[in-house]
């Protein structure tokens, strides 16, 4: 195996969002050939996100999440998930030399910027280019701030701002599905790796905000929903955190689902709670296009 010596260059295999045409590098912006052209921000990452692919002003995460949940995953807590994320990752990429892998909706960065780690330390790379692509702007921006070695882009997973057929591994975690973007991104060999929650994930925060908890796993539901694509492996990771005390549980809810669904009653009796060991109870799924 050959050792990694640089990242490829960064803002390579991005598309235009308007015409879908290549985007070249010239001199800190990037240019399609019908004279579209995006800046790249001196926080290192680059707005690919027009007008009319946003449903509001400020789409995706919010900053009060995007704080909350990198406060939340910095604490450590979430690492065995991406740990086993950049395994499953190098295992389905090998015999590619050079890896191309496309967080979409990376939120803060965090799995990117632990898969740029272990692919250093694994050596297993002769080059690699990863992008994370977050229709948050505050996401982004935080994911910069992360690495600076890494492609971030604000846009839309929908219209998939990326080369078309260029993506070896493509992620959603805890995303949407998002069929046609996600086939359009990804080369016919390419796998798409999804990371759902199971029907345990956070039970005992869940049995203290909902009077009562339904034990669904969703992540069948949810792969179903990937239109283009056939399932080709599915593994579960369960574990139990060590104690995890406020106000990271606070961050935890901020950062979930459980915040829009949850009763006023059942977020005030979450933040009594001093600490709680919490189970963690993930799928991965893999799928390839049909
Ligand atoms: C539940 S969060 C998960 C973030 C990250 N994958 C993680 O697990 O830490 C979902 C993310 O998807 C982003 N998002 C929502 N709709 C999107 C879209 N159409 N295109 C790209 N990102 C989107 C949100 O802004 C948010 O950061």
């Amino acid at each position: 195996m050959q050792a990694i010596d640089v990242a490829l260059e960064k803002f390579t295999q991005l598309a235009c969002p308007i015409d879908g045409l290549v985007l070249q590098h010239h001199d800190g912006t990037l240019k399609c050939e019908q004279g579209h052209s995006y800046d790249i921000a001196r926080q290192a990452y680059v707005n690919l996100l027009p007008v009319q692919h946003k449903k509001s002003r400020d789409p995706g995460d919010s900053k009060a999440m995007v704080t909350a949940r990198a406060r939340f995953l910095n604490a450590g807590f979430y690492a065995p998930i991406a740990s086993r994320l950049a395994e499953l990752s190098l295992e389905y990429s090998a015999g590619t030399s050079s890896l191309s892998c496309v967080d979409a909706g990376c939120g803060d960065g965090y799995y990117l910027d632990y898969f740029y780690h272990y692919l250093e330390q694994q050596h297993a790379q002769a080059e690699y280019m990863l992008t994370g692509l977050d229709i948050s702007k505050w996401a982004i921006l935080a994911a910069a701030k992360r690495n600076r070695d890494i492609t971030w882009v604000v846009g839309n997973s929908q219209y998939a701002p990326v080369c078309a057929d260029s993506v070896d591994i493509l992620w959603s975690v805890f995303g949407f599905s998002h069929g046609a973007g996600f086939s359009k991104m990804l080369h016919t060999a390419g796998k798409l790796i999804r990371v759902d929650a199971g029907p345990d994930h956070l039970l005992e925060l869940r049995e203290i905000i909902y009077p009562v908890v339904r034990r669904v796993d969703q992540s069948s539901a949810v792969v179903r929903q990937e239109v283009g694509f056939r399932q080709i492996d599915n593994q579960s990771l369960c574990y139990q955190t060590a104690a995890v005390g406020q106000p990271l549980l606070s961050d935890l809810l901020l950062m979930t689902p459980h915040l829009y669904r949850a009763s006023h009653e059942g977020k005030q009796a979450l933040q009594q709670i001093e600490q709680m060991v919490l189970t963690v109870d993930v799928r991965y799924s893999v799928l390839e296009p049909v």
